[in-house]
C-alpha cells in the first residue's frame, strides 16, 4: 500500500510517500525557521501563508523524489490536529481537494499518533504494549498503548512543554531560535552541576510534568548574576554555558523520572522516545543508559526506540505511517473532514 502523507500543523510544510507503513520512498520538509527566527517563535499568521505558498511544491516534489504519479497512490493521510488552526487548514484543505480530484481515499491523523508511528518507520519490529514519551515544542505526554490504535494518556505537561521551556530560555538569553538544538549543543561545553534546579515532586503520585518552576529559577539566576542577553554573534559566556547545561539536565532528569515511574508500573517491553525534543543528545543517551543496562543474557529487558533526527522533528512520513492501518481498515473519503486545533488522542 502506497500512502501520501501531508503535515502542516505548525511551521513545517511536509509531504512524504511511504510504502506499506514503513518504507520511506520520499520525505520532503519545507522548514519556516528563517521566517520565524527574527520573532523568536512561530507567528501563526505568517506560518499559514508560508504553508499556502509551499504545499503544492512540497507534494509534487515528494511524488517526483519517489518516482511516482498520482495514480500510483492508494490513499492520502493528513494531519487533522492538534496544532495551529490556520496551518492545519492548509494541509487538510489541500488533501481534501486532492483526494476528490484523483478519487483516492483520505484519512485524518492525529499529530501525536504520527510522532508515535515515527519510531515504527525504522523499527517495524517494535512490540506492544508500548510506553511513548512524546516530547515536542507543544507537547509533553506519556502515552500507554496496549495494542495498535489504542491509547491511554497517563501523564502530561501541567504548564510549559519541554521544547517550549528550552525555546523560551534560549530566546531570553539571546541564543537563537529554535532553542532546543542550540541548548543541546552549548550544553556539551557547560558544567551541569553549577546551578541547581529542584525537580518538582508531584505529590499525588501522578505522572504529569511541570517545567515552569525551572524557568522561574533560571530567571532568578540570570537576575542575580546580571546576565544580559547575548549580542548577535558574540561569544557565549561560560556562566551561560553552565546555566543552559544545568537547565537541560533538570529537564532530562524530570522526563527520565516520570518515565521510569510509568515503566515500573506498566512494565512495557518497548519505550518510545519521540517528538522534536527526542533529538536531544543527552536525553537519548540517558534513556539508553537507564533503561537498557547491559544485561544481554536477559531477553525480557525493555528496549528504547527513537527515530533518526529527520524523522523525529515534524515530518509527513510519520503521518503516512500512522494513516496506513486506518486506510487498510476503512478506505473512504469524508469531505466534511475539518482541522481541529485541540484534537485529543486519548
Ligand atoms: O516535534 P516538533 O518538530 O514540533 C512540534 O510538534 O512541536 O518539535 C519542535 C521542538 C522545538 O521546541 C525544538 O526546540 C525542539 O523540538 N528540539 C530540540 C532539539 N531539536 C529540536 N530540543 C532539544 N534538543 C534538540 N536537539
Ligand atoms: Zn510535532
Amino acid at each position: 500500500m502506497l500512502v501520501l502523507g501531508i503535515e502542516s500543523s505548525c511551521d513545517e510544510t511536509a509531504a512524504a510517500l511511504v510504502q506499506d507503513g514503513h518504507t520511506v520512498l520520499s520525505n520532503v520538509v519545507a522548514s519556516q525557521v528563517k521566517t520565524h527566527r527574527e520573532f523568536g517563535g512561530v507567528v501563526p499568521e505568517l506560518a499559514s501563508r508560508e504553508h499556502l505558498r509551499n504545499i503544492g511544491y512540497v507534494v509534487r516534489k515528494a511524488l517526483r523524489d519517489a518516482g511516482k504519479d498520482h495514480d500510483d497512490i492508494d490513499g492520502i493521510a493528513v494531519t487533522q490536529g492538534p496544532g495551529l488552526i490556520g496551518s492545519l487548514l492548509v494541509g487538510v484543505s489541500y488533501a481534501k481537494a486532492m483526494a476528490f480530484s484523483i478519487k483516492k481515499p483520505l484519512v485524518p491523523v492525529n499529530h501525536i499518533e504520527g510522532h508515535i508511528f515515527s519510531a515504527f518507520l525504522e523499527h517495524p519490529d517494535i512490540r506492544y504494549p508500548l510506553l511513548a514519551l512524546v516530547v515536542s515544542g507543544g507537547h509533553t505526554s506519556l502515552i500507554y498503548s496496549p495494542k495498535l490504535g489504542a491509547y491511554e494518556s497517563i501523564g502530561r505537561a501541567r504548564d510549559d512543554a519541554a521544547g517550549e521551556a528550552l525555546d523560551k530560555l534560549s530566546k531570553f538569553l539571546g541564543l537563537g531560535y529554535p532553542g532546543g538544538p542550540i541548548i543541546d549543543q552549548l550544553s556539551k561545553r557547560g558544567d551541569a552541576r553549577r546551578f541547581s534546579f529542584s525537580i518538582p515532586k508531584i505529590s499525588d503520585g501522578s505522572l504529569d510534568f511541570s517545567f515552569s518552576g525551572f524557568k522561574t529559577a533560571a530567571l532568578r539566576y540570570i537576575q542575580q548574576a546580571g546576565i544580559q542577553p547575548r549580542c548577535p554573534r558574540a561569544k557565549v559566556a561560560k556562566i551561560v554555558l553552565d546555566l543552559v547545561s544545568s537547565y537541560q539536565q533538570a529537564i532530562v532528569e524530570t522526563l527520565l523520572r516520570q518515565t521510569q515511574k510509568a515503566a515500573s508500573r506498566l512494565r512495557p517491553p518497548s519505550i518510545l522516545l519521540v517528538g522534536g525534543v527526542a533529538c536531544n543528545s543527552l536525553l537519548r543517551q540517558t534513556f539508553k543508559r537507564e533503561f537498557e543496562p547491559d544485561t544481554r543474557e536477559n531477553d525480557t529487558r525493555v528496549r528504547v526506540y527513537f527515530p533518526s533526527p529527520v524523522l523525529t522533528t515534524d515530518n509527513a512520513a510519520m503521518i503516512a505511517a500512522a494513516g496506513t492501518p486506518k486506510l487498510c481498515r476503512n478506505p473512504r473519503t469524508d469531505l466534511r473532514l475539518n482541522a481541529w486545533a485541540d484534537l485529543r488522542l486519548c
